[in-house]
C-alpha cells in the first residue's frame, strides 16, 4: 500500500515538472512584466508607457547561476551584501576610499539598486531625483545652499557622488 502510493507520487511528480529552462524564461518575461506594471505612473499627463531603462547583463543573458543557488535558504550565491562585490570587484577598492557612504560600507548596494530590471536607469530602484530624499529628510547644515540648487532642478548627484570620495561629503 505504502510502497505503491510513494510510486505513484514519484512517478506523478517528475512528468509534471516543466524543465528548467521553461521555469526560468516564465520567471524571466514575468519579472519584465512586473517591472513594467510597476513603471506605469498614470499621472495628469495620461498613462505613461513605462519601458525597461537598465537590464543588468547577467540577468539579460540569464546567467542565472552566477548569482542564484536555490538549493540554499538565502537562494544566493554569497549573503546578499558580499554577493555585489564577486564581480564589482572595483568597489571593493572604493570601500577603502577616505569617504564611502554609509549604505555602500557596509553592502547595502539593494538599498538603491534593483537586481535584475528597472524602469530606471543604472538599475536605481527610484527615479534619480527622488532616491536621495528616502533616507536624507534631516536638515541640511548647507540649508539654504542646498534650497538654492534644488529649485534650479539639479540632481543630488550632480553634485555627489553615491557611493564614495576623495573628499567630504563626496562631492565630485
Ligand atoms: C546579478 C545577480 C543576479 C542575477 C544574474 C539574477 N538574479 Fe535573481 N535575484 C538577485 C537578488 C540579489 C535577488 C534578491 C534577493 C533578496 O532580496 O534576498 C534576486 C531575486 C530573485 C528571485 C526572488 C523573487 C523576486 O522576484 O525578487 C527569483 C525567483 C529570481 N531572482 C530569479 C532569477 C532568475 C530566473 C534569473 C535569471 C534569468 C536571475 N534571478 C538572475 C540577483 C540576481
Ligand atoms: C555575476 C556577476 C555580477 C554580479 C554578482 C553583480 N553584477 Fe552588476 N553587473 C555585472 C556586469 C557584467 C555588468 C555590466 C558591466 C558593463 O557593461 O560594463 C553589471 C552592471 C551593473 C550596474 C550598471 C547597470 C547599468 O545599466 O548601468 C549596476 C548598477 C550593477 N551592476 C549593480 C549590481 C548590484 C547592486 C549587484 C548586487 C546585487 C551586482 N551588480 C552584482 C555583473 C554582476
Ligand atoms: C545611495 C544609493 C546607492 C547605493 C547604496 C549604491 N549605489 Fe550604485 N549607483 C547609485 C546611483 C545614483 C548611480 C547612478 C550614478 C549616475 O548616474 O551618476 C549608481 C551607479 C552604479 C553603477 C554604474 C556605474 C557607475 O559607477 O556609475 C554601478 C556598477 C553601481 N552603482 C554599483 C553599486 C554597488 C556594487 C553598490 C554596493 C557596493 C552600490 N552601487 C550602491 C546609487 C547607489
Ligand atoms: C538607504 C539610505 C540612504 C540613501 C538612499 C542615501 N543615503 Fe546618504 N547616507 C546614508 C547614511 C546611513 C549615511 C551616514 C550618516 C552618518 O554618517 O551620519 C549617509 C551619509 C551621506 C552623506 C555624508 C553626510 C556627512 O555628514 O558626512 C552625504 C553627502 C550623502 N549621504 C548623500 C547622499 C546622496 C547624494 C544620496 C543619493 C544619491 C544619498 N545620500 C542616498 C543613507 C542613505
Ligand atoms: C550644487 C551642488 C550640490 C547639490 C545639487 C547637492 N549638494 Fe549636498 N552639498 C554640496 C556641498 C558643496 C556641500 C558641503 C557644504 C559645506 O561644506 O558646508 C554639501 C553637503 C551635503 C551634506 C552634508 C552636510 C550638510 O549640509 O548637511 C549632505 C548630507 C548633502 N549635501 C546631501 C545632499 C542631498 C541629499 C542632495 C539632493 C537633495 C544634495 N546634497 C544636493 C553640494 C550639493
Amino acid at each position: 500500500m505504502t510502497r505503491h502510493k510513494v510510486l505513484t507520487t514519484i512517478f506523478d511528480g517528475v512528468p509534471s515538472c516543466a524543465p528548467p529552462e521553461e521555469i526560468l524564461e516564465e520567471y524571466y518575461q514575468n519579472r519584465i512584466a512586473a517591472e513594467l506594471a510597476k513603471g506605469q505612473t498614470g499621472d495628469e499627463g495620461g498613462p505613461e508607457v513605462a519601458r525597461i531603462a537598465s537590464y543588468h547583463k547577467p540577468f539579460k543573458e540569464k546567467k542565472c547561476k552566477d548569482c542564484h543557488d536555490f538549493t540554499t535558504d538565502i537562494g544566493l550565491i554569497r549573503p546578499l551584501r558580499e554577493l555585489c562585490f564577486v564581480c564589482h570587484r572595483d568597489f571593493l577598492r572604493y570601500i577603502k576610499e577616505p569617504f564611502v557612504h554609509g549604505p555602500v560600507a557596509v553592502g547595502d548596494c539593494s538599498a538603491c539598486h534593483l537586481p535584475h530590471t528597472s524602469v530606471h536607469s543604472s538599475l536605481l530602484e527610484m527615479e534619480k531625483s527622488e532616491l536621495c530624499g528616502k533616507c536624507h529628510q534631516e536638515q541640511r547644515l548647507a540649508a539654504s545652499m542646498h534650497e538654492r540648487v534644488m529649485t534650479h532642478g539639479m540632481a543630488c548627484s550632480d553634485c555627489h557622488d553615491p557611493h564614495y570620495g576623495k573628499v567630504h561629503y563626496f562631492l565630485k
